[in-house]
């Protein structure tokens, strides 16, 4: 990899990781290897003790009622599979909405495919934001889930996630966020958004490695998740079936050791950052972006106008052309790595208008983004634009 690249797809996943986190994993794998949970000796037990410290910090970094409310999985999409295939029964009716990750809407269509569930979409108004209205709308005798995303990751649209919850609760519905592009970047506080489950990549805006993710778990909702995977915990090995406790019951299998002791590493890292810091670092990116793609002639920003609203996620067209063409010029001119297509999320471009033009381009600040490295994908852009 080039020292001079210029990284601007963190929505994907973030680069670069704070050093710790690769420090903390170097260490692992030369001085101990041991597994979680599985023995007694000396570098084991202490695997053990930095997994739990992981398990804290997220609990209080999400302002979960306790560290046993959080389930580690493998990533985001690990999350929401066993959220989603947990707690649905046939029968159930769902509830979601057109922006939703592939993460969602596949194994959704799959259930409603095969006939055990009914599902409902929700579309979105010109700024690429639900109603909470329309999900209320939607309520039927049967519906048992409702699932939404915090953060658009094609505009980056910050979805109305707190009075969607509240209309689960009063209703006696589950509620599901995916908190894909909003853990680390905005303030998380999973009981303000009245959430039953929130899921999350520890290797995005939480700046862990690729492998680690997370499902937070509202108090008493393990009476009616059933775990998806069974297999060996360590713990009481003498059962027949899965262990009803937190949080063995889902997470069978030997966790990705590495993978949370540096996700770890990197939450130590966040929390010894002044408050605020990142966020307002992200902020500084997101309008300096901004600003400099909106005078740039031929280029169309999707989604919200201004920072505000929205997170570090910009989709943008230039002129009517293929955004895979601009992404491959915008590497070999300037090595300016972005995402371009349909982001897994193909609802978000039908309600855009930018599914038949292949998608959109998009660039996404992180923690370690500079001024510099802006002006110079800026620059590109700008070169690029005029070209075509
Ligand atoms: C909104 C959203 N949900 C879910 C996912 C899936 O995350 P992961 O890559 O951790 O499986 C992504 C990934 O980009 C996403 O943007």
């Amino acid at each position: 990899m080039s020292g001079t690249s210029i990284y601007l797809d963190n929505a994907a996943t973030s680069f670069p990781k704070p050093a710790c986190v690769y420090d903390a994993m170097d260490r692992y794998h030369r001085e101990s290897g041991a597994a979680v949970g599985r023995g007694a000796y000396r570098q084991a037990v202490e695997v053990q003790g930095e997994v739990d410290r992981c398990r804290q910090r997220l609990a209080q970094l999400l302002n979960a009622e306790n560290p046993q409310r959080i389930i580690f999985t493998f990533n985001c999409t690990d999350s929401l599979n066993l959220a989603i295939h947990g707690v649905l029964r046939d029968g159930d009716h769902v509830i979601t909405s057109v922006l939703e990750h592939n993460s969602v809407l596949r194994p959704l269509h799959e259930l409603e495919r095969d006939g055990k569930i009914q599902l409902t979409l929700i579309s979105v108004d010109q700024a690429g934001v639900v109603n909470p209205e329309d999900f209320r709308q939607a309520l039927r005798p049967s519906t048992r889930l409702i699932v939404l995303t915090h953060a658009s990751n094609v505009t980056g649209a910050i979805q109305p996630c707190a009075p969607v919850g509240q209309i689960a609760r009063a209703a006696g519905v589950l509620y599901l966020v995916d908190a894909a592009q909003t853990a680390g970047h905005l303030p998380l506080d999973v009981r303000a958004l009245s959430a039953d489950m929130v899921a999350c990549p520890g290797h995005k805006g939480l700046l862990g490695p690729l492998g680690t993710g997370l499902l937070y778990l509202r108090p008493g909702l393990e009476h009616e998740l059933r775990s998806v995977r069974q297999g060996g915990t360590g713990t009481r090995s003498e059962d027949e079936f899965q262990p009803a406790t937190l949080p063995d019951k889902y997470e069978p299998g030997n966790h990705n050791a590495p993978g949370l002791i540096g996700l770890s590493a990197a939450l130590k890292w966040r929390m010894e950052q002044p408050q605020g810091a990142l966020q307002a670092h992200e902020q500084a990116m997101l309008e300096h972006l901004l600003d400099g793609l909106h005078a740039i002639p031929g280029v169309e920003i999707h989604g919200p106008q201004t920072a505000t609203g929205r997170v570090g996620v910009v989709s943008v067209s230039v002129a009517d052309q293929d955004p895979q063409i601009v992404a491959t010029l915008l590497d070999q001119v300037a090595q300016v790595q972005v995402r371009s297509g349909l982001h897994c999320a193909p609802g978000a471009h039908r309600s855009l208008g930018t599914m038949e033009r292949g998608g959109t381009v998009r660039l996404s600040v992180g923690a370690f983004t500079t001024l510099s490295e802006l002006d110079r994908a800026l620059e590109a852009f700008r070169q690029i634009a005029e070209i075509l």
